[in-house]
């Protein structure tokens, strides 16, 4: 730990949060886990950011928390072949610390970093771990700019739904940052959501959802599997190692709450009736999110 040269302070940092009138909401990726959710009038990600939760925000976060369960088993099957056992593990983006759950909870004996540009995560990842946080070193950051890392430090470097939220003129310098501060042979590991998979009734209504956020925010189209290898392949200083599709897209049960988000975005009556309309059959039959992937990549 001595080797890294800022690390900010949990507890106080922490307190220094909450002062703070921030509630950002990252809609790069819609399919995944950080869109905002409705709970009356706040989102899921504002109600984690908090520095507290009571039970009525407990009760707000239980689809959440399903969730994240759902991604904990994924990411077990993910690192099944990688130890994560006295290792100095970097996870890339804290977003609501979801990779920080499994990391402390599965990475034993191993030195675990975050690092995110957004201080209320570490709020997020507060909630998430309860007094587990003690086990992880929060950086308040920016991805491209690791300069207070030195080279060749970390074993493991975790981006778990994190890279297709990274500004595109960002992301040379961050896959540069990365490669800096991984020992040789060590590994990248990046997991995201691509594509449409298995087209069923759920995956249409987050695909109706999608092409509504779309409509309302004029936001280009996600990055695509394609598109992420060939700047991967450009940038060249990674070996891919391997390429794999993890499912056909889980149904997740926080992709309701993207929707009530939706309706607070827009007046336009029909544009509220039709997402209205597909809440009432996502209630039924759930919604479904893209198909997950992960790339393996070492230095
Ligand atoms: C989808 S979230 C990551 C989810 C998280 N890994 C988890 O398991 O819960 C993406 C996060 O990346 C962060 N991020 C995006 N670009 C960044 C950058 N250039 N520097 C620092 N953080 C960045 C955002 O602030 C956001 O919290």
């Amino acid at each position: 730990m001595s080797n890294l040269y800022l690390i900010i302070n949990k507890r106080d940092y922490g307190k220094l949060c909450v002062t703070q009138n921030i509630s950002l909401i990252f809609f790069s990726n819609l399919n995944r886990l950080n869109f905002g959710a409705r709970c009356m009038e706040e989102t899921f990600y504002q109600i984690l950011a908090k520095a507290s939760l009571d039970k009525i925000d407990k009760r707000k976060l239980e689809k959440m928390f399903k969730r994240l369960s759902q991604e904990i088993d994924l990411l077990k099957t993910i690192f099944n072949k990688i130890s994560l056992e006295n290792k100095r593990i970097l996870d890339i983006g804290t977003g609501q610390g979801f990779a920080c759950k499994f990391l402390v909870e599965n990475a034993r004996n191993s030195l675990i970093v975050t690092i995110d540009r957004d201080p209320l995560c570490l709020n997020r990842v507060r909630n998430i771990l309860g007094d587990k946080i003690n086990n992880l070193v929060f950086i308040k950051a920016d991805l491209s700019a690791l300069l207070f890392i030195k080279n060749n430090f970390f074993d493991i470097a975790l981006a778990h739904y994190t890279i297709s939220t990274i500004e595109k003129d960002k992301l040379i310098r961050v896959l540069e940052e990365v490669h800096r501060i991984l020992v040789p042979n060590g590994w990248l590991v990046i997991i995201e959501g691509f594509g449409i998979g298995k087209k069923d009734h759920p995956r249409e209504l987050t695909l109706e959802l999608e092409e509504i956020y779309r409509e309302i925010t004029k936001e280009e189209k996600e990055l695509e599997l394609e598109n992420l290898l060939l700047i991967l392949n450009k940038f060249s200083k990674f070996k891919l190692i391997e390429v794999k599709k993890l499912n056909d897209g889980l149904l997740d049960p926080t992709i309701e709450d993207f929707a009530y988000y939706l309706l607070k975005l827009t007046n336009d009556t029909e544009l509220r009736n039709r997402i209205k309309e597909i809440i009432k059959k996502g209630r039924r039959i759930g919604f479904r999110e893209a198909p997950d992937y992960v790339i393996y990549l070492q230095k």
